[in-house]
């Protein structure tokens, strides 16, 4: 909603109108406010304006008739859920669905493509995968026809963090409560650290990008727990840094797919990469090492991300209700 507002201007330009008459998630249940909520006391968490006698998502949907719905649920890397079933739904009653969950990309993105276009609404995920800077969309809107052979990278930035701290004499548990402190790592942390958060990104870009039915679990997976701190101080010394880098690259006609940690040389843009921020590295029949770098990402980029889908779902449409 803060980015909706900052972005007003832009929108209204585009012949873009907005209110959101829905509002919903685990603990607030239900909300639904057809009329539009108030903006500024929906930002300071007053939610007593909505609809609250709703039970699940299909009834939501009706009472709130949203044209797009931003999805933002927590990640299942098992099944995807519940964030599929509520895609599924609105995209069945006709809003574009936005979503930043990958986890329904690496359990159902050609079903829901699919879907989408049935009901001729897109379903959208540009924050999936490197927090709203622009990689599907680039592939989808400016480099059509182009073969994507290869992808390496670093996408888990909680890892990142970790060996970057590890280099400067930090213990492995010191820095893993430091990323839970900064709001970075799970209580749990294994998602991050045993490389389940790389595995499911590598996956969400092999699906979309190079059209291979990966599955996360067929990923080759080795996280970081295994690292000692000298170990990684003296890869840096030595000018080798450790990384936890992704690859996936295409084998006859499947694409295999690891994530595990690697040393990589001084003079590997990789090795740039530290703290918070990512990178991705692209090889094509066209641009033989295409890299995108996204230093520092904070909750705005994620939400520039669905923004934007939002701007490429509904352009051309000029008064808009999102849910
Ligand atoms: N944070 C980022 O910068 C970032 C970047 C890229 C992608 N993502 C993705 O974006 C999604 C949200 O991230 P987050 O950091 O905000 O996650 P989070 O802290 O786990 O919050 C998720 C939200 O989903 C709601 N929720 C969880 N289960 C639900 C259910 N069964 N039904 C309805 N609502 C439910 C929660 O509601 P309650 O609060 O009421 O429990 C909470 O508001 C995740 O899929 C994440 O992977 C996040």
């Amino acid at each position: 909603v803060q980015l909706l507002q900052k972005k007003s201007a832009e929108l209204h330009e585009r012949g873009i109108a907005w209110r959101i008459t829905g509002v919903a998630s685990r603990r607030l249940g239900w909300l639904a406010q057809p009329e539009g909520f108030v903006q500024d006391r929906l930002l300071g968490q007053e939610l007593s304006q909505g609809r609250t006698s709703l039970s699940g998502v299909r009834e939501w949907l009706t009472a709130a008739r949203p044209d797009a719905v931003f999805e933002a649920t927590s990640l299942s890397v098992k099944d995807g859920q519940p964030a599929i079933d509520y895609i599924r739904e609105s995209l069945e009653a006709g809003a574009h669905a936005i979503t930043a969950n990958k986890g329904t990309i690496v359990h159902a993105y050609e079903e829901l493509e699919t879907l989408a276009e049935k009901n001729g609404r897109r379903f959208l995920f540009e924050s999936t995968v490197m927090d709203g800077a622009p990689i599907f969309s680039l592939f989808r809107q400016t480099m059509p026809a182009v073969r994507l052979n290869g992808i390496r990278g670093i996408l888990n930035s909680t890892t990142n963090v970790i060996l970057s701290d590890m280099e400067h004499g930090m213990n492995f548990e010191e820095s893993v409560k430091r990323t839970q402190e900064m709001g970075l790592a799970e209580t749990d942390p294994s998602h991050d650290v045993d490389g389940w958060d790389a595995a499911v990104k590598i996956t969400a870009l092999v699906r979309v990008l190079m059209k291979a039915p990966l599955k996360v679990d067929e990923v080759e997976r080795t996280g970081i727990r295994g690292l000692r701190s000298e170990d990684v101080q003296s890869a840096r010394r030595d000018g080798k840094p450790y990384k936890l880098v992704c690859r996936a690259e295409r084998d006859g006609s499947r694409v295999k797919a690891r994530v595990r940690p690697e040393q990589v040389s001084l003079s590997d843009p990789l090795a740039l990469v530290t703290g918070s921020s990512s990178i991705v590295q692209f090889e094509t029949d066209i641009f033989p090492n295409l890299v995108i770098t996204e230093n520092d990402p904070g909750l705005e980029t994620t939400a520039y991300g669905m923004l934007a889908d939002f701007i490429t779902a509904v352009v051309g449409r000029s008064s808009l209700v999102v849910g």
